[in-house]
């Protein structure tokens, strides 16, 4: 018995060019290591497809496949989440946001909940800053990210994705200016694309 798995299929960010601050060298840069996810990801799939039909299933080589899978998925998906929510120069007010609306009933207000993200955003290191919503109780939390495939929590849904890898912004930044390209994260957030995510 064989099945074929559903590949990915590299979503078109073309019209992510032209974002406020961060260049369009830096885009083009970061599409094409997210179309590197989509190609091993798909790899991947044919790969562990053909072990099981061919009955290595027990074998360490298709074992670390597996272990590999969160690592090649996430980094298509979180990636898109990501760019997703990115639009030139920004869309919406975020304070004037569902979304402001919902983690103010939480938080106060949407800069308490800005300052725990980029509080969040700020840790040393790579990985990725996500707000989540958990619907088990009704609660909206950031986390730090280290690895694609590590820490997020089990049934909660992506709300707001920053991607923080050095690769994000090291195109068009020096080394020193982490700091800015929060900034330049937020100028171009679409708020809209967030709330459709509620
Ligand atoms: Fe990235």
């Amino acid at each position: 018995m064989t099945w074929t798995p559903t590949k990915y299929v590299a979503k078109d960010y073309s019209a992510l060019k032209g974002l406020q601050t961060i260049s369009d060298d830096q885009m083009t840069v970061h599409l094409a290591l997210y179309t590197g996810y989509v190609n091993r990801s798909n790899k991947l799939n044919e790969t562990v497809t053909a072990m099981l039909a061919e009955g290595k299933s027990g074998t360490a080589e298709y074992q670390e496949l597996k272990r590999r899978a969160g690592w090649e998925h996430n980094g298509v998906l979180l990636h898109e989440y990501y760019f997703d929510n990115l639009t030139p120069g920004g869309k919406g007010n975020g304070k004037d946001s569902k979304f402001a609306a919902a983690v103010s009933h939480q938080f106060g207000d949407f800069d308490a909940w800005k300052a725990d993200f980029l509080g969040t955003a700020k840790m040393p290191g790579v990985g990725w800053a996500v707000t989540y919503y958990d619907a088990s109780r009704n609660q909206f939390d950031n986390y730090w990210i280290d690895r694609h495939d590590v820490g997020h929590p089990a049934g909660c849904k992506p709300i707001l994705v920053l991607d923080l890898w050095e690769h994000a912004w090291s195109v068009y930044l020096k080394p020193t200016e982490r700091a800015k390209y929060l900034e330049d994260f937020f100028a171009n957030v679409s708020w809209d694309a967030v709330d459709g995510r509620l």
